[in-house]
């Protein structure tokens, strides 16, 4: 494991969970934990569980008792790290977004394809039974001709001038370390979600906006350029014909994380809400008019994704357990030789599309995503 934070635990108490609620031929051993500050990891590894600790990600990699590495640190780190851990032949799981931009994502996933490493992107929203649902339902037909695709991830908590930039959670805002603000941090889990339910985009038109244009930078102490997008929104075009809306902010009052989406299609309409996230509402046209209506689908029952793993029908899960479950299916790719996704080559497209959303709002035109 390499970063202690928000991902370093969820992360962690998902390997710790994985092998009491799946069969799995593979088990995790939580072998080292790396993080620079001595003191903060070795209070972590022993929250966690881990064997050892190191405090240069390098010695990590040097270590023939590792097979796996995690990376659960700023997205500037990603792509040294992994390049190296591929070159070491470990597997690799790494944290969204895949690269700070598209050619270094393209340099990542031809580094683990080198090596022939197994290696996933943790874009977990996918594997939360309502949305796993949803994407079953797309693909048994049930939608029919998808027209609209309409996603949004909405926070608040950015708004005030004072909070600096720079460190610990506060990266998000240093464009140094993040690459972008709410494109790669927010719309990536969008653009993901969006790809894998509904297929490639083909172009983009967007805009963004800075709304604070300085902050106080936490490792310098100086006032320092905010470089990141406060807000995103942009326009989409799929291969499949259907048109979409996107937007991010951390600016909606109110709202700490609400990402949603809706697809409406010729026979029937989804719509999730991360707030809500064991509902899916479903609406289906060819129900009999009578008793025609949004269905408010509660994921909860054995024979819907994921859950047989876990309690009695009715009994609801939440937002850690896609982090379990995105173990548990890599673990099974492994075991079954079929790599569960997103693969690093899968995260490069979210990648590309990113890179079109904020040439677009430079350029102001449409802009065709990369292939
Ligand atoms: N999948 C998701 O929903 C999700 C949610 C949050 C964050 N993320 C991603 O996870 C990654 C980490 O984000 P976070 O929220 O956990 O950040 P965080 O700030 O909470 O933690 C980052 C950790 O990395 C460590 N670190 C920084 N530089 C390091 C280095 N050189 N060597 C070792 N450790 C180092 C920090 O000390 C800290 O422990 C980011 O890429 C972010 O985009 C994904």
């Amino acid at each position: 494991m390499i970063g202690c934070g928000f991902m370093g635990r969820a992360h962690s108490n998902a390997y710790r969970k994985v092998g009491n609620f799946f069969d799995l031929e593979h088990e995790c051993v939580l072998q080292a934990a790396c993080a620079r500050n001595k003191r903060n990891v070795t209070a972590f590894a022993a929250q966690w569980g881990y064997a050892s600790v190191e405090t240069d990600w390098r010695q990590l990699l040097a270590r023939d008792d590792i097979d796996l590495v995690d990376i659960c640190v700023p997205n500037d780190l990603h792509a040294v790290i992994a390049t190296a851990a591929a070159k070491a032949g470990k597997m690799i799981l790494c944290e969204k977004p895949l690269a700070m931009n598209g050619s270094q994502g393209r340099q990542m996933v031809a580094a683990v394809e080198k090596a022939r490493v197994p290696n996933m992107v943790w874009y977990n929203y996918r594997r939360l039974p309502a949305v796993t649902l949803a994407k079953q339902l797309i693909d048994e037909g049930k939608l029919g001709r998808i027209f609209h695709y309409r996603a949004k991830f909405l926070q608040d908590w950015t708004i005030s001038p004072e909070l600096p930039q720079g460190g610990t959670g506060l990266w998000r805002l240093d464009v140094k370390a993040a690459g972008s603000g709410v494109t790669g941090d927010l719309l990536a889990h969008c653009i993901d979600t969006a790809l894998w339910l509904n297929g490639r985009i083909e172009k983009v038109s967007a805009m963004t906006e800075t709304f604070i244009k300085t902050r106080k930078h936490n490792l310098t102490g100086k006032l320092a350029k905010v470089g990141i997008d406060d807000a995103c929104a942009f326009l989409a075009r799929f291969g499949n014909g259907s048109l979409a809306t996107f937007e991010s902010t951390r600016y909606a009052r109110g709202h700490k994380a609400l990402y949603t989406f809706e697809i409406n299609g010729e026979h029937a309409s989804i719509f999730w809400d991360l707030h809500d996230l064991h509902r899916l509402q479903y609406f289906d046209h060819r129900d009999p008019s009578n008793v025609r209506g949004w269905r408010n689908i509660h994921v909860s029952d054995s024979d819907q994704p994921y859950l047989k793993h876990w309690w009695v029908p009715g009994l609801q899960i939440g937002y850690e357990h896609s982090f379990v479950h995105q173990v548990a299916d890599f673990l099974k790719g492994l075991e079954t030789g079929q790599p569960a996704g997103p693969t690093f080559r899968d995260a490069l497209e979210t990648q590309f599309v990113c890179d079109a959303v904020l040439k677009s709002a430079k350029t102001q035109k449409w802009e065709k995503v990369a292939k």
